[in-house]
C-alpha cells in the first residue's frame, strides 16, 4: 500500500495572505496525522513564501510521523536541513516567479551539486529523494549519484487535456518507475494529484509514497483536514487493492 505524504504548504499560504498566526500548518499536520497521513511534507522555500523556519522547527518537534522536507540546493537551506535533520529530504527545483514547482529537478545538468548535497545529507543519515521527470537519463543519474528515492513528477499526467495524452504520460511514468526500481531506487510520485486522478496512477505505478497537497487542503476547507486525508487514504487503499 502506498504511503501518503500530506503537504501542508497551502495552509501556510492562507496564513501568509494576512501575515498572521492562522491557520497554523502545525495544527494541520496534527489533523492530517489523525486522518491517517503517513508522512508530513513541507517545502521551506528561499523566499519563505509559505512555510517558515518556525513551522519547520515545530513540526520537527511535534510530528509523530516522518517529516519530509522539500528544498532547493541553496546552501542556506542545505545548512538548515543538516541542522534540523528531517526524516527525509526531497530536492526540488525552485525559481522565484513560479506559482508552484514547475517540473522535475535537472539532475543531469547539475550532477556535481546534487551529488555533494546527497553526500552531506547522507552523512547525517538523512535519505534523499530527487523530484524528477520520468526521463531515462534523469533516473539513471539519480541512481548513480546515490539517491535513495526518486519522486516522479506527475504534474504532466495531472494536466493532460486528452485521454491519449493522459495515457502517454501514464506509460512514461510506468516505464520510469520500472527503470528506477531496476536500478535499486525506491519510487515515489507526486504533484498535481487529485481525488479524481490518483486511482489510475496508483493502480499502474504502485509507488512507495505519494506526496499530495493542494487537493487535500482544498477539500479540507469543506470537510476538515482529518476527513480530507481519510478520504484520500481510502481512495489509495481501494486502488492498491485492485491493481
Ligand atoms: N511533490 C513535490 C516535489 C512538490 O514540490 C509538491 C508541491 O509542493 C507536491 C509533491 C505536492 O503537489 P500538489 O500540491 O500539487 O499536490
Amino acid at each position: 500500500m502506498p504511503l501518503l505524504g500530506v503537504n501542508v504548504d497551502h495552509v501556510a499560504t492562507i496564513r501568509q495572505a494576512r501575515r498572521t498566526y492562522e491557520p497554523d500548518p502545525v495544527w494541520a499536520a496534527a489533523e492530517a496525522e489523525l486522518g491517517g497521513a503517513d508522512i508530513i511534507t513541507i517545502h521551506l522555500r528561499m523566499d519563505r513564501r509559505h512555510i517558515s523556519d518556525r513551522d519547520l522547527r515545530l513540526l520537527r518537534e511535534t510530528a509523530a510521523v516522518d517529516l519530509n522536507l522539500e528544498m532547493s540546493l541553496a546552501e542556506e537551506i542545505v545548512q538548515i536541513a543538516l541542522a534540523t535533520e528531517p526524516d527525509m529530504v526531497t530536492l526540488v527545483p525552485e525559481s522565484r516567479q513560479e506559482v508552484t514547482t514547475e517540473g522535475g529537478l535537472d539532475v543531469v545538468g547539475q550532477s556535481e551539486r546534487v551529488k555533494k548535497a546527497i553526500e552531506r545529507l547522507r552523512g547525517k543519515q538523512i535519505p534523499v529523494s530527487l523530484f524528477i521527470d520520468p526521463q531515462e537519463e534523469q533516473i539513471e543519474s539519480a541512481a548513480e549519484l546515490g539517491a535513495t528515492f526518486v519522486e516522479l513528477h506527475t504534474g504532466t499526467y495531472a494536466n493532460a487535456d486528452t485521454p491519449e495524452e493522459r495515457n502517454k504520460c501514464l506509460g512514461e511514468l510506468h516505464e520510469g518507475a520500472e527503470r528506477g526500481r531496476k536500478l535499486g531506487l525506491t519510487v515515489n510520485a507526486g504533484h498535481g494529484l487529485t481525488y479524481r486522478n490518483v486511482s489510475d496512477l496508483v493502480r499502474l505505478l504502485m509507488p512507495h509514497e505519494l506526496h499530495i497537497g493542494h487537493t487535500i487542503v482544498s477539500r479540507a476547507i469543506f470537510v476538515g483536514m482529518r476527513e480530507a486525508v481519510r478520504q484520500m487514504k481510502e481512495l489509495i487503499e481501494k486502488a492498491a487493492a485492485s491493481p
